[in-house]
């Protein structure tokens, strides 16, 4: 949500309760991020460059995607971007009700 704000302006945020799961989905009408270059935004420190000649916004530190999807991970959820049906980025969250469907954590 916080980069739907800060990189794409906005945030338009659904929630769908299904049988097995809260399906999350946050759209922006940013610039979106070049095709091909989803996953890699989910690794450690990796920022997206300048898009439509515009500057990537001054602050962050390409953190925030790589520990939401750990948390997410940790839940037995799942986390994916794609290219929205506005031209920006569509966030896709899913997090199951069974608690025992989440994962170990790490180390
Ligand atoms: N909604 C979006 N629209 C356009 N680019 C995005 C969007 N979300 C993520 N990105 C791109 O993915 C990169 C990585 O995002 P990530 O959240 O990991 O780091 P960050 O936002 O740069 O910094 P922070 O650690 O403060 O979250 C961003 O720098 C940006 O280039
Ligand atoms: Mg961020």
């Amino acid at each position: 949500m916080e980069n739907a704000c800060v990189h794409g302006g906005s945030a338009d945020i659904r929630v769908v309760e299904t049988a097995t799961a809260a399906e999350i989905s946050i759209e922006d009408r940013g610039p979106g991020i070049p095709a091909g270059q989803f996953e890699r935004m989910f690794e450690p420190y990796v920022r997206g460059e300048a898009v439509d000649g515009r500057p990537p916004p001054p602050h962050g530190t390409g953190l925030g995607l790589a520990i939401a999807r750990n948390i997410i991970h940790c839940h037995g959820g799942s986390v994916t971007l794609r290219s929205g049906s506005a031209g920006g980025v569509l966030a896709m969250v899913t997090l199951p009700h069974d608690p025992t469907a989440a994962r170990e954590l790490p180390g």
